[in-house]
Order: C-alpha cells, then structure tokens, then sequence
C-alpha cells in the first residue's frame, strides 16, 4: 500500500509518500516561519492563503522525488484537526477532492496520532506499547499507547501547552517567533543561577501539566534582573530546566504508573536537545528506552500524515465525500 500524506494545520505545508513495504518514499515541505515572524505568531488567514499557493506544487515535487504515479497511489491521508480551521480546510479540500478525482480512498488523520507515530518512520521503531509524550506548540500530554488507535490520554496541560510556554517566554526575552528553539539556543549559553523556577503541579499526584506559571514566573524574574544579554541566558536556562524537569517528573510518573519500558517523545519540543537528554539518561538508568523522530519530523511534516494515513486506510478507515475540519478534536 501507498500513501500520500497532507499536513496544513498550522503554518507548516507537509507532502509526503509513504509505503507499506518500502518505507518513505519521499517528504516535501514549506515553512511559513518567515511569513509570520512580523507578527510575533501565526496569523491564521495568511497561513491559510500560503497553504493554498503551495499545497499544489509540493504534492507534484512529492510525486516526482517518490517516482510515483497516480495510479500507483492506493489512498490519501490529510490532517483533519485539531488546528487552525482555514488552514485544515485547505489539506481537507485538496486530499479530498484529489481521491475523489483519482478514484481513491480518502482518509482524515488526528494530528497529534501523525506526532505520536512519527518515531516509527525511523529504522528503529518502538514496539507497542509505550508512553508517549507529545509536546507541541498546541498541545502537551501524557498518552498511553497500546496500539494503532488504542490511545488513552493520561495527562494533560490545563493551560498552556509546553511548546506556548517557550514561545511565550521567549517573546518576553524579545526573542523573535518561533521563540522555542531561539530560547533553547541562548539557553545553552546561560550559567546556572537558581532563580528558583517552579516545577509546576510535581507536588501533587497525577499527570496533568501547567506552563502558564512558569511564564509568569519567568516574566517576573526578567523584570527582577538586569536587562543584559547574560542574564537573560542564565534565566533562558533556568526556565528550560524547570520546563524539562517537569516533563520528566511526570514521564518517569505514568512510566512506573503502567510498568512500561518505553517512552516515545514527540511534537516540535522534542526537538529540544536538553528535554532529549535527560530523557535518554533516565530511561539508560531505569533500563528503558527513549526513541524519538529524527529532527525534521518533531514539528510539522507530511511524513507523519501519510504514516498515520496509512495505518488507518489498512484498517479499513474511509472518509466520506464532504470535506470536514475538526479544530477541536480529542485523541
Ligand atoms: O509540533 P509543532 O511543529 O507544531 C504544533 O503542532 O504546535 O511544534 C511547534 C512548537 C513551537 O512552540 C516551538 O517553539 C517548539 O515546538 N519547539 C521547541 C524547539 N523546537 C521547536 N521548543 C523548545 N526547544 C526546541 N528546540
Ligand atoms: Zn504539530
């Protein structure tokens, strides 16, 4: 079976092929960073204006990396939600309307399974099951994964997801979008102060998460301090150990709670080198394993759609001809 992935929920347009024997056949992608970085943060209607301009040409550039034909294609997959709705609408459109011109079955992929997945796309693809942790811009949680669809979230952020916070607290530091891997970078030039950052909702049992805090706190620190280049490393870093010793309390938490071995990290702040650190050396200690998507496939990417897609197609999954986004969608 082959798939081709649509990803357009956000400000990232993903194409990709993807097949059953073969592996990935190709992945083309176009960020939107530039776009948006005047505003400080995604403006929905452009976003969705930028997906219309490029959707087209990716999935031909796909089509032609993968030497694939259309008749060699056996369905398509698109990002249903949850995400922005203008942006959804164009992927939704697009795949859609291709597989009914192409006489191919359609499938709408739940974006955070194409991050929960990703890691399978690599050689070395954890088994079921597993914890993963899925960090993103949009969401943060703690999800039990049995199988294909078997997902039961365990946790989850009651305010920001950990990916805002970075952006947030980044924006604060007058770092420009997309401030997550901008902080991370000033971060590893930072001195250890302890500024005394929370580690929010660890003294209480459970596995939701709050950011929002943290941002607050960071907020306060900055205005505390002097405005100089050094100091806002040492509190860049001090925020990012709060957030990443965070993320570990509570990984190391719904790991004894199920008795698993294997921790999954997913999403755009899994890209972050220290959050994969720390994890790797605290699964080394419990005799686990982390396993996590080659850096292009933490954010945004098509790879992942089509991945997911497929699964779901095999499994007998059929979108009907109306053309649906979900922005609000639980896993
Ligand atoms: O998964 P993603 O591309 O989009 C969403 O579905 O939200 O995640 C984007 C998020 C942004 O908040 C970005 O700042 C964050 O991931 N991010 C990072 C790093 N790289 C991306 N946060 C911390 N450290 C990084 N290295
Ligand atoms: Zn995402």
């Amino acid at each position: 079976m082959r798939v081709l992935g649509i990803e357009s929920s956000c400000d990232e347009t993903g194409i990709a092929i993807y097949d059953e024997q073969q592996g990935l056949l190709s992945h083309a992608l176009y960020s939107q960073v530039k776009l948006h970085a005047d505003y400080g943060g995604v403006v929905p209607e452009l976003a969705s204006r930028d997906h219309v301009r490029k959707i087209v040409p990716l999935i031909r550039e796909a089509l032609a990396q993968a030497d694939t034909t259309i008749e060699q294609l056996d369905g398509i997959a698109y990002t249903k939600g949850p995400g922005l709705i203008g942006a959804l609408l164009v992927g939704a459109c697009v795949g859609r309307s291709l597989a009914f011109a192409w006489n191919k079955p359609a499938v709408g992929v739940h974006h955070m399974e194409g991050h929960l997945l990703a890691p399978m796309l690599e050689d070395e693809a954890p088994e079921f099951p597993f914890i993963a942790l899925l960090v993103s811009g949009g969401h943060s949680m703690l999800v039990d994964v049995k199988g294909i669809g078997q997902y039961e979230v365990l946790g989850e952020s009651i305010d920001d997801a950990a990916g805002e916070a970075f952006d947030k607290t980044a924006k604060l530091m007058g770092l420009d979008y997309p401030g997550g891997p901008r902080l991370s970078k000033l971060a590893a030039k930072g001195r250890a102060v302890d500024y005394k950052f929370p580690r929010p909702m660890t003294d209480r049992p459970g596995l939701d998460f709050s950011f929002s805090g943290l941002k607050t706190f960071a907020a306060n620190t900055i205005a505390a301090q002097p405005d100089d280049e050094q100091t806002r490393a040492d509190i860049a870093l001090a925020f990012e150990e709060a957030v990443v010793d965070t993320l570990m309390i509570k990984c190391r938490r719904a790991l004894k709670q199920t008795g698993y071995k294997r921790l999954v990290i997913a999403g755009g702040v899994s890209a972050n080198q220290r959050l994969r650190a720390e994890l790797a050396s605290m699964m080394q200690q419990q005799g686990g394993k982390v396993f996590y998507p080659r850096g292009e496939f933490c954010t945004d990417n098509g790879a992942m759609i089509a991945f997911a897609g497929l699964q779901r197609l095999k499994a007998g999954e059929r979108e009907d001809l109306a053309v649906k986004g979900q922005p609000r969608w639980p896993l």
